[in-house]
């Protein structure tokens, strides 16, 4: 067993034979005071109650270990601090690389090679090529250490138009096939290591315990067992089996382990919030999947945006380096979120020697490398943060570029061929079929029959963006267009192909239902596509998000054609109404490009038998209540099959939230409008973003509290900015509250006035504007009752003159007024 591990130091044996510091450090940072969290308790966790697990001993060896050790003898305190960080391709060019010899790149959703969000194979392996030579060039005293490059493939290569797309997590945790998971990894690394990188952020290991999360898709299941089985599964896929003394096969590409811990326990499903729990619930929900993957090899785990008890991650000490290093024996490199050092008490994105102290390995500084290099050496300069963590950092961080073999410095990846290759192709339809969920099938409507005469109806009938979801081509996913997938089909284009081959006649109405004789109807409809905290809801309310299949399933219902709904979606939704007004209803996640896999399992063939049967069952429990979604009308597990039809009863369709109403009524908030269009000059500004037509306005996204969550708006002429959504009457004790902040005073007056039929009134907001001129962040409340109005159906923001503010949100509250409507607000 000492060969093995020598366990009462929590060391491995290769480690510890090379006689470096990294034994001492991790012994002594684990006694160390708990910096960050010392004043919260509860947010300390205990290792000694948690599951043990290690690394596999195959991770490394005496050899390479010597070999690290002596690489640490000759690096630089410079080089050792650019081994921690890693910076985005949207804001690094390989020149740069001479000056700050940087440890990683990465290329995250919203970054293609030269800007190109479409950038072919080729392209992406060129860019990737370019880095790792500059960072093979050999400095002056000899040392070059290769980049190591990183991407989202979080449901195939999901980044590269033509990739193969599967379904997200959500829909394998449907297929509950663990070795469906593990080919799947293969295939992703295939396509990975195909545009020449060796690295992946995935799996994601959440437990989403509140579906109202936006990132509730990227996780396999509420069932922490699950998510562990899937975890190994993943990873032993994406990696292949560990080795001792060998570098993973070319094929293979390093896994991530994201993100610890309880990204899915947060308080109402908020992302990047809270998981206010107990360190027992902590365990036994939210952290099952890490043991899992340890010991499956998994190379790199990213810590999580989110707090526990309070205390963000990031600095959680006693999580990052007693449990995660320590207790489950971890010996890769612990990556951070983007930019997510930043959110630890004190610390910025360009300064947190508190996040490597805690435990982090590698900062995810995308745009702010630059000056987080230059303060984390000023930092470790003056020994804030002490020698013997660094080099332990770097020495995590150089066993995994060697694991991967990148100090051979021979380009070994980079076969663009498996890139949407045949095969994997195939095994995405496999995993539609196997995801699809039946929740009901009266009078047998599923299959549809040989000979059928079928219409194809619904918003999603024929999207491609919306069967794939955030996370593809770019990072919210919202722009994918059928020609980014030439190997893909549509849910309309394989039901056809399908439909047809049975001899049945078969009409695509992505809008309303036509005339004429149908025997079934399917329809299709779900959510659109979101990522992250841009996908948070106040509730489970389906119908929330427009009525329009409601009706056409009644339409349909009325008219005597039985319908079958297919609902994509990143999460289980309250569909009571479309559910009643259905005679089938299958739950198809967001399934990705190969729509056949849909067709196989919902289209009889010739001989009346569909190509499979459904095996799929629900991953997360079927909301029967549209606010929080905690009452239950389908168990997890739950899911019928041709052969073992589902039971139906009548359901509750009332639905009663007050949702919101406490947040108010939203015009911009967290990166987003809903429900909401903006224009100027009648050209339209989606999601509040891009240049009106004329040239008058522009709208750009940055990041002020989160990414992408604020718009810069400049009025570079005279120009009225409109923000218009359906009628909506307030109460007459409302306000409209928005966050801001102003550079510069405004040149001339700035007013405010509402759209609607016959009112006039404005508020003029130059004042308050130019009081708030260099103040950072600001709030003004106005109220509606200056506007004359308590219906409104939109505003108007005019400028008379060039003016620049930044916002951040902006809402309709309650809200008792003081009756002031000359401002300043
Ligand atoms: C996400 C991670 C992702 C990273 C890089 C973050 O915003 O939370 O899941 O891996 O960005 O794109
Ligand atoms: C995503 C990135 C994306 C960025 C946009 C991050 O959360 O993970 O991949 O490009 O936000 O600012």
């Amino acid at each position: 067993m000492v060969a093995r591990w020598l366990r009462g130091l929590g060391i491995p044996a290769f480690a510890a034979l090379t006689l470096t510091g990294c034994a001492g450090v991790q012994s002594s940072t684990a006694s160390a005071p708990v910096s960050v969290s010392g004043q919260v308790q509860e947010a300390v966790a205990n290792p000694s109650l948690w599951p043990a697990a290690h690394s596999p001993v195959e991770f490394s060896d005496q050899a390479t270990e010597a070999e690290i050790g002596r690489l640490l003898q000759t690096m630089t305190l410079e080089q050792k601090v650019g081994q921690l960080i890693q910076a985005d391709i949207g804001s690094i060019s390989p020149d740069d690389l001479e000056h700050y010899p940087l440890g990683s790149i990465l290329a995250g959703g919203n970054s293609g090679p030269n800007g190109n969000e479409r950038a072919s194979a080729e392209q992406w392996a060129r860019l990737v090529g370019d880095f790792r030579a500059a960072s093979l060039r050999p400095a002056a005293n000899g040392i070059a250490v290769p980049i190591i490059f990183g991407v989202d493939a979080v449901h195939g290569h999901n980044n590269i138009p033509g990739a193969t797309i599967f379904p997200h997590n959500i829909g394998l945790g449907a297929a509950r096939d663990p070795d469906l998971v593990r080919r799947i990894g293969e295939a992703t690394a295939a396509e990975v290591a195909g545009t020449g990188i060796e690295w992946t952020f995935a799996p994601t290991l959440a437990v989403p315990q509140d579906t109202r999360w936006g990132r509730t898709y990227e996780g396999y299941s509420s069932d922490p067992q699950l998510v562990a089985r899937y975890g190994a599964a993943m990873v032993a896929g994406l990696q292949g089996h560990l080795v001792s003394g060998r570098p993973l096969a070319p094929e293979h590409v390093a896994a991530t382990a994201k993100h610890f811990l309880a990204d899915g326990g947060t308080r109402n499903g908020t992302d990047q919030g809270d998981a206010a729990i107990s360190e027992a619930e902590l365990i036994d929900r939210h952290a099952q999947g890490y043991p899992a993957a340890i010991d499956a090899g998994a190379l790199t785990v990213m810590a999580s945006f989110s707090s526990w008890n309070g205390v963000k991650n990031h600095g959680n000490e006693s999580l990052l380096t007693g449990v995660l290093k320590q207790r489950m024996g971890f010996e890769g490199f612990v990556v951070g979120d983007w930019n997510g050092h930043g959110q630890v008490p004190g610390c910025t994105p360009v300064d947190c020697p508190e996040a490597i102290l805690a435990g982090l390995d590698m900062f995810m500084a995308p745009d702010s490398w630059k000056g987080l290099f230059d303060s984390t050496l000023a930092s470790a300069k003056k020994g804030e943060i002490p020698l013997a963590r660094i080099d332990d950092a770097v020495r995590r961080i150089l066993r995994v570029k060697f694991k991967l073999d990148l100090f051979a410095g021979d380009v070994k990846r980079g076969d663009t061929s498996a890139v949407g290759a045949p095969a994997h192709l195939a095994l995405a339809r496999e995993a539609v079929a196997k995801s699809l969920v039946l929740l009901k099938n009266k009078g047998s409507v599923l299959p549809i029959r040989p000979g059928a005469r079928v219409l194809v109806v619904g918003p999603a009938a024929d999207d491609i963006a919306i069967q794939t979801g955030g996370w593809t081509v770019s990072w919210q996913g919202t722009d994918v267009t059928r020609k980014d997938f030439p190997n893909g089909q549509t849910v309309w284009e394989a039901l056809a192909k399908a439909v047809r081959e049975a001899g049945g006649t078969v009409v695509l109405a992505p809008g309303d239902a036509p005339a004429g004789q149908f025997d079934v109807a399917i329809v299709v409809y779900g959510e659109t596509p979101y990522a992250e905290f841009q996908g948070d809801r106040p509730n489970v309310d389906f119908v929330a998000q427009g009525d329009k299949p409601l009706v056409l399933l009644q339409e349909l219902k009325g008219r005597g054609i039985p319908t079958v709904s297919l609902f994509l979606s990143g999460r289980p939704l309250y569909t009571s109404p479309e559910l009643e007004a259905s005679d089938a209803f299958v739950a198809g996640w967001l399934p990705g490009t190969q729509g056949s896999g849909i067709a196989d399992v919902l289209v009889a063939q010739n001989d009346g038998k569909p190509r499979r049967d459904f095996t799929g069952t629900l991953p997360f429990a079927w909301p029967a209540d549209c606010g929080d979604g905690r009452t239950i009308l389908f168990p997890l597990g739950f899911g019928g099959s041709y052969a073992r039809p589902p039971s139906g009863a009548t359901l509750d369709t009332s639905c009663v939230t007050d949702a919101g109403s406490a947040e108010g009524f939203a015009i911009f908030a967290k990166g987003l409008v809903q429900g909401v269009s903006a224009s100027v000059s009648g050209s339209a500004l989606p999601n509040l973003g891009g240049r009106s037509g004329e040239g008058s306005f522009t709208a750009t996204a940055f990041d002020a509290a989160a990414q992408e969550d604020a718009r810069e708006l400049t009025w570079l002429a005279p120009a009225k900015l409109q923000l218009r959504w359906p009628s909506k009457a307030f109460g007459r004790a409302s306000a409209l509250r928005l966050r801001f902040s102003i550079d510069q005073r405004p040149a001339g007056k700035i007013t405010i006035s509402p759209l609607c039929d016959g009112c006039s009134p404005s508020v003029d907001l130059t004042s308050t504007f130019a009081l708030a001129e260099g103040k950072g962040w600001r709030e003004a409340r106005i109220p509606l009752q200056c506007l004359d109005t308590d219906r409104l159906e939109g505003l108007e923001v005019a400028a008379v003159a060039g003016f620049r503010m930044r916002l951040q949100d902006l809402r309709i509250i309650q809200q008792d007024n003081d009756g002031n409507c000359r401002g300043p607000f």
